[in-house]
Order: structure tokens, then C-alpha cells, then sequence
């Protein structure tokens, strides 16, 4: 796989040095060491050759993912460029993950129930699967009040990211889904996984069963649904990842119309939605009638620094049926049941505080910090003369470089700046000709960046 992804971003990366004007001093752009060492490894070593080998064959649905997961390729070249350039002072705009302290009050919360478990009074084991009922209250109460979710239908997670792996094995593999291109690639990797797909169309970069629904600014990033096909589950984000791109409540009554009238499932991600600055909805269950076809997952990482802590939940209310008319909840608590053992409980302690009134009072400013980064990251690319897509509603920034490879920007941006972003192609061939930069980030650091950005493209 390694070889794959340094062979096809080396090539890219020629045909840019070919055409660009700049002037790029490695011919290695984007070919890591690692990388080409991991190829000559698989290729040469005579060791592989002579490897024992068990009789177990591989899972056919493993070989048709492409490359590896998005962020560890990022990761990968990230540490690469370290080694090339050891003395650089690297800045990483590109996986999305928050960099600011936890909130003392939350933290707090965890250390006290931490402590409590070397107590007999206060050491708990195994917990509820479905999350603790002090949360699942909380959670209900502060994020679905008078949306007519209750306390029983918040199933409480590790992460979202783990929960749409958990929905897909409760699709299993006869499904057909849809998901907006470009958008967060655990979607459609675990669709591959689940194999609900077919193979991998190179000549696209699609893969075969999947329907996706193009995403840019020519619709205003929300897809014209009269030409989608119907599929039994669609995957929708909002504010989405990596576009910031988040959906009116005139959008969301359309695609919840759209899900009724093909009896589809409608997986709602709403990791983003506290970054949410207009009237755009919140939760998908604003709109009338989603609570008969929408699951609606999201997440405790970017609100509160939860991306180490992990804790998310998702929220399938009682009226959301299958075809034979059986709860999908019911068939989801079988699921967590069986393949989760339920949040730590020290997560869980944390949670129930970010929901109290000073936690969600931390939680708001440091989410109002990364919206002041988006804003400098906004302005920077605005005043280089850039078209600028998201960043109002999310904490991400979604800059147009037209008739450019996006692995190549990524390699440019890389090379000259020593700042990781994430290209636009990696989300999905509707991200081509994109980059995402991420607003989470030390404030000096977006500084810093944003000056080298201005370096590089005055
Ligand atoms: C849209 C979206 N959903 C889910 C996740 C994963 O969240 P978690 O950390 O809760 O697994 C992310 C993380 O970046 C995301 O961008």
C-alpha cells in the first residue's frame, strides 16, 4: 500500500514540477523515505519471499481500500519532511486535531473520578454499554431539548469515528449507500470494509456501489438531489469535513424529504455542529419528520479537546424502523452490546461535565479561540486573492487552487512552508483542486503559517 500512494503522488508531483514555474529543489516532493523504504522492503527483501505464511486468506474487501486511512498518510509524510528537514519548525494545519488545553473544570471532573477508583466506594467495573444514565440525560437534555429525544435514545460512544464503524456492521454488508464527495473518509472506507462496495474505479478515483454526491461551490456544496440515486443509507455531515460547508434548514427538509421518499437511513454527522455560527440547524432532529429516518452520531473531540479522551454518542430515536418494522435502535443496542463494553468511565465523568453550565461556558471558548484562527486563516487566503470556501460554520478552511493537483499544493505548501494541510482529492475526487487547512492550532502557529503562506503565494 505504502508503494501505491509513493508511486502515485510521485508521479502527480513530476507533472506539477513540470508545469509550475516555482522552483522545486527535491525531485523526492512527497515520496517520503519511509515510503520508498517500505516499498523496497515488500519488493526485495528475501526474507518476505520466504515468510511463513498461515493458510487464512486475506479479506477481499481489505484489498480494494486505497492506500491507507487519510490521516495517516499525512502523518506519514508529515514525519518524513521532519527527517528531510530536521531543523524545520513544522506546523501541522492538517489532521484536525485540537491542540488547546482541556478545561480545567473538566478535567477536574476526571482526575476526582479517577481518584474515586482506587476507593471501595467509588471503583466502578464494567459499566452500561449504552453510556452512563447521568450522561445520556445530559446529553438529551442539552442538545435535544423539545426535539423529542429522550434519555434512552443516546447511546453514549468512544468516538464518532467508532460509531459509524459500529452502524455499518449494523447495516452489514447488502446495503447500498451515498455519501457527499467530497467528505470524512471513514464513511467510505468502512463501506469498502463492510463490503457494501465493489472495487476501487482508478480512472474515477470512485469506488464501484457507492453514490456520491457531489459537493462544490457550483451547488453551494449541498447535492442536487434530483440526480442522486436512491441507496438504502446515506451518509451526510454537516458542517461537513472537509468543505465547512454547512446545510440550511431549507437543505436538510429536502434531504429528509429525500430519505422518506426512498425509505432510506439517513446517518447524520454532526461532529461540527457547536462551531455553528447562523441559523443553520444543529441537529438534523430540527427538522419535522427526521426522527423516522435519521440516526444522528457526533462527538465530544472537537468540542472539548476530546480527540485523546474519547467519548461521542449517537442517537437513533424509537421511531426509526427497518423495512419488517423492527426498531433499528434495538438492533443497534444488540451491536454495542456485543462489540463495545461502553465509554471509559472517566471519559464519561468528563462529559457530564462539559455539560454543566462552566463547561459549557469552556467548551464555547475554546471553540470561539479556533474560530478566531479560522477567521486569520480566512482572511490570509482572501487577501492572497485565493477563493475561500467553510470556515463561518466549522473550523475549517477549504481553499481553491483551480487546475491543480491537490497532492501536489500539499506537497508545495509542505516543502516551501513546512506546513501539513490536507489535500482535497483525499477526501473524495470532488475534493480535487482543493486543500484543507485546519484552524486548530496554537495562535502562533496560525500566524506563523499564515505568514509563510503569504510568503509563498505573494
Ligand atoms: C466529520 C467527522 N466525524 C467524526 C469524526 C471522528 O470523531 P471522533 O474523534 O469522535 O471519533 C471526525 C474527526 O475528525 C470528523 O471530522
Amino acid at each position: 500500500m505504502a508503494m501505491q500512494m509513493s508511486v502515485s503522488i510521485s508521479s502527480s508531483s513530476s507533472a506539477f514540477l513540470n508545469q509550475s514555474s516555482l522552483t522545486f529543489r527535491s525531485e523526492r516532493v512527497g515520496v517520503p523515505p519511509k515510503a520508498s523504504g517500505a516499498c523496497k522492503c515488500v519488493a526485495t527483501e528475501p526474507a518476505e519471499k520466504t515468510a511463513f505464511t498461515t493458510k487464512v486468506s486475506r479479506n477481499a474487501n481489505m484489498g480494494k481500500l486505497q492506500a491507507g486511512y487519510l490521516f495517516p498518510e499525512i502523518a506519514r509524510k508529515r514525519n518524513a519532511h521532519m527527517l528531510k528537514y530536521p531543523d524545520a519548525k513544522v506546523i501541522s494545519l492538517g489532521i484536525g486535531d485540537t491542540t488547546e488545553p482541556i478545561p480545567e473544570v473538566i478535567t477536574s471532573a476526571m482526575a476526582n473520578r479517577s481518584y474515586a477508583l482506587s476507593t471501595l466506594e467509588g471503583y466502578s467495573g464494567y459499566g452500561a454499554e449504552q453510556g452512563e444514565k447521568a450522561l445520556r440525560t445530559a446529553i438529551a437534555a442539552t442538545f435535544y431539548a423539545d426535539l423529542g429525544i429522550e434519555e434512552d435514545d443516546v447511546f453514549v460512544s468512544d468516538g464518532a469515528k467508532c460509531d459509524i464503524s459500529r452502524l455499518q456492521v449494523l447495516f452489514g454488508s447488502d446495503v447500498s449507500m451515498a455519501c457527499q464527495d467530497p467528505s470524512y473518509p471513514a464513511y467510505v472506507d468502512s463501506s469498502v470494509i463492510m463490503g457494501q462496495t465493489g472495487q476501487f474505479s482508478s480512472d474515477v478515483g470512485k469506488y464501484q456501489n457507492i453514490e456520491y454526491m457531489r459537493c462544490s461551490p457550483e451547488n453551494g456544496f449541498f447535492p442536487d438531489l434530483s440526480s442522486v440515486a436512491r441507496t438504502d443509507v446515506i451518509f451526510f455531515c454537516s458542517p461537513n469535513n472537509p468543505t465547512g460547508a454547512s446545510a440550511s434548514r431549507d437543505q436538510l427538509k429536502q434531504l429528509v424529504q429525500f430519505a422518506k421518499d426512498n425509505g432510506s437511513i439517513l446517518v447524520y454527522d454532526s461532529a461540527y455542529a457547536k462551531y455553528i455560527t447562523d441559523d443553520s440547524p444543529k441537529s438534523i432532529f430540527e427538522i419535522p419528520g427526521a426522527h423516522e429516518v435519521a440516526i444522528e452520531t457526533t462527538s465530544f473531540s472537537k468540542y472539548a479537546g476530546f480527540t485523546g479522551v474519547r467519548l461521542g454518542w449517537t442517537v437513533i430515536p424509537k421511531q426509526l424502523l427497518f423495512s419488517d418494522g423492527f426498531p433499528v435502535a434495538k438492533d443497534f443496542n444488540r451491536i454495542v452490546c456485543t462489540c463495545f463494553n461502553g465509554a471509559s468511565n472517566i471519559s464519561q465523568a468528563g462529559g457530564l461535565a462539559c455539560l454543566s453550565p462552566e463547561g459549557l461556558k469552556a467548551m464555547g471558548d475554546v471553540i470561539g479561540f479556533y474560530k478566531e484562527n479560522t477567521n486569520i486563516i480566512v482572511d490570509t487566503f482572501n487577501s492572497l486573492g485565493f477563493k475561500v470556501y467553510g470556515g463561518k460554520n466549522a473550523p475549517y478552511v477549504w481553499v481553491h487552487f483551480p487546475g491543480r493537483s491537490s497532492w501536489d499544493v500539499f506537497a508545495e505548501i509542505l516543502e516551501k512552508t513546512h506546513v501539513v494541510t490536507t489535500p482535497g482529492s483525499g477526501f473524495g475526487p470532488g475534493g480535487e483542486g482543493f486543500v484543507r487547512v485546519s484552524a486548530f492550532g496554537h495562535r502562533e502557529n496560525i500566524i506563523e503559517a499564515c505568514r509563510r503562506f503569504k510568503e509563498l503565494y505573494n
